[in-house]
């Protein structure tokens, strides 16, 4: 069983930002939660460093493209390094197998005559990357995506691919596959873009406009549209056109987020189709972070929400269980330092790390350093037992996208009443007499090992805290497949070393 999970490549114009840490943590935890099934697992991020965005950030950096494309490369290795993404492929544009393997593909379309030469006159964005209809600005002739951009006037000569043969085509495959876009919102979206004849898509750029790109295979007066390119990534990362890629790329599912429907909704099944390849499985599409209070995050504003600032501030897994819990596929989310802030205190903070730490250090302390043993169960006891295998289920069968929110949830629910049960039992009453000294014993053991199904849960989202939790409570290796089972921690055993998880932070 394998599944191949793809990020969209960032482009290196600008430093790595949340909308880009979001992706590839989402698309990490969904690795992880695969790979808790049994999944053979493909993860690929990294970079798009083709482009005139690209090339005009180096120059006005006055570097060398080369070396500017390898600092920012490096800069966001680092940062997903930092967000405990587990890639396994870092994608980068420049490599010259992606380069040869591109050429390829344009040829072997080309030879089918379905690219064409011709002169185009039209409006550019160079923020989208993307040519523009007078439909698609603003009243002020703006492009509504980049409204800060300028778009631009060209004229040129360029190669573009027939798009129109191939729209039927792909209205059927949508229908015939009714989860292969998913939230339904923007199913209905691309089909609405597919609802008109499609222009043919400009694949080409003249040198003496830009020269960051792969040069055509058959005209070398130009080089390839960043987007034909860097779409391309997906089949080039598991070693397209050569025997073995097949098995991962019928597996293969692209994370991306709304703004990029359209290339990766029309542009990209055309180039497969045109190509003679098979399409993706599924196109899993977010909406976007936006500032408190809805406001959009903008610099001049100085709400932008810095991953790095954030990590230092508060740990790498208060931003990751942010990012899950507060995240909403087909509707804009809030995000800011102080929201952050107030979720890692109140749901990490109080309802888990505080939990832990209580009756591990209560444990230790009142039992030689150990976790004591269980003896016979009560109906509370039996009743927590069942509601935390019930709630942490979700996370031993395959998560969607969109779904990780409401898992998120439900493992929140079930700290509050582990809280609950935990204060009503009352251990440090218990402890008082000989003859509830057992029941305080069980009470403990149950706490605890509620709490490891729970961090055992959690390695799929917040591994570094929750493999410390386990570390504490000295659990046995997370079972693979994986599904929550009760009574894994080993009665009368030997504590780890208790520490604050969740320090609280103002
Ligand atoms: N290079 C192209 C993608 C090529 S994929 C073959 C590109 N790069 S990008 O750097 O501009 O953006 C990549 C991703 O960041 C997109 O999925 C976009 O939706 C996402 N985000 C940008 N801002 C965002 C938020 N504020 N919130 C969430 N995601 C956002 O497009």
């Amino acid at each position: 069983m394998k599944s191949y999970i793809t990020t969209p490549i960032y482009y290196v114009n600008g430093s790595p930002h949340i909308g880009h840490a979001f992706t590839s943590v989402m698309a990490d935890i969904l690795k992880r939660n695969r790979k808790a099934l049994g999944y053979e697992l493909m993860l690929s991020t990294g970079v798009d460093e083709h482009g005139q965005k690209n090339q005009e950030a180096a120059a006005d950096l006055g570097m060398p493209v080369e070396e500017f494309l390898d600092m920012r490369g490096k800069e966001f290795r680092d940062v997903f390094d930092r967000l405990d993404v587990a890639y396994d492929y870092f994608v980068r544009t420049s490599r010259d197998g992606h380069k040869e393997a591109v050429a390829g593909m344009e040829q072997a379309i080309f030879d089918k005559d379905l690219i064409v030469k011709k002169n185009y006159t039209g409006t550019y964005c160079k923020g989208c990357e993307e040519f523009k209809k007078e439909s698609d600005l603003t009243e002020e002739g703006q492009c509504p995506l980049h409204p800060t951009m300028q778009v631009e006037q060209t004229e040129e000569t360029n190669y573009f691919l027939k798009m129109e043969p191939f729209r039927e085509r792909l209205l059927q495959h949508i229908a015939d596959n009714p989860d292969w876009v998913q939230p339904e919102a923007f199913r209905n979206e691309l089909k609405q873009m597919l609802a008109e004849p499609l222009e043919d898509l400009c694949i080409s750029r003249p040198k003496t406009r830009v020269t960051l790109g792969i040069e055509l295979p058959f005209d070398q007066d130009f080089v390839t549209y960043v987007w034909f390119d860097a779409l391309a990534n997906y089949l080039t990362n598991v070693d397209w056109p050569n025997h073995g890629y097949e098995t991962w790329w019928a597996e293969c599912e692209h994370l991306i987020g709304k703004d990029i429907l359209k290339p990766h909704g029309v542009y990209w099944p055309i180039m497969l189709m045109a190509a003679g390849l098979p399409l993706p499985k599924k196109l899993s599409v977010h909406s976007h972070w936006v500032g408190a209070g809805g406001v959009k995050m903008s610099k001049s504003i100085g709400n932008v929400v810095d991953p790095i600032e954030v990590i230092e501030k508060l740990g790498v897994d208060a931003l990751r269980w942010y990012l899950a819990r507060h995240m909403r596929a087909d509707s804009d989310s809030q995000i800011s330092v102080d929201l952050i802030t107030q979720a890692y205190n109140s749901e990490l903070g109080n309802k888990i790390g505080n939990l832990l730490s209580r009756a591990a250090k209560f444990s230790k302390a009142r039992f030689d350093g150990k976790l004591p043993a269980s003896g016979p169960l009560s109906a509370e006891d039996e009743a927590i037992r069942k509601a935390v295998v019930e709630a942490t289920q979700g996370m031993g069968a395959w998560i969607n996208l969109a779904e990780i929110p409401a898992r998120m949830q439900s493992i929140i629910t079930i700290a509050d009443e582990m809280n609950n049960y935990f204060a009503e039992q009352a251990p440090w009453d218990l402890i008082k007499n000989e003859e509830t000294k057992e029941r305080c014993q069980t009470v403990i053991y149950v706490t605890l090992d509620c709490l490891r199904i729970v961090m055992e849960a959690l390695t799929q989202v917040i591994p570094a805290s929750a493999g410390k939790a386990l570390a504490m409570l000295n659990a046995p290796e997370v079972a693979c497949p994986w599904t929550p089972e009760l009574d894994k921690l080993q009665g009368d055993s030997e504590l780890g070393e208790i520490e604050t998880l969740y320090p609280r932070v103002q």
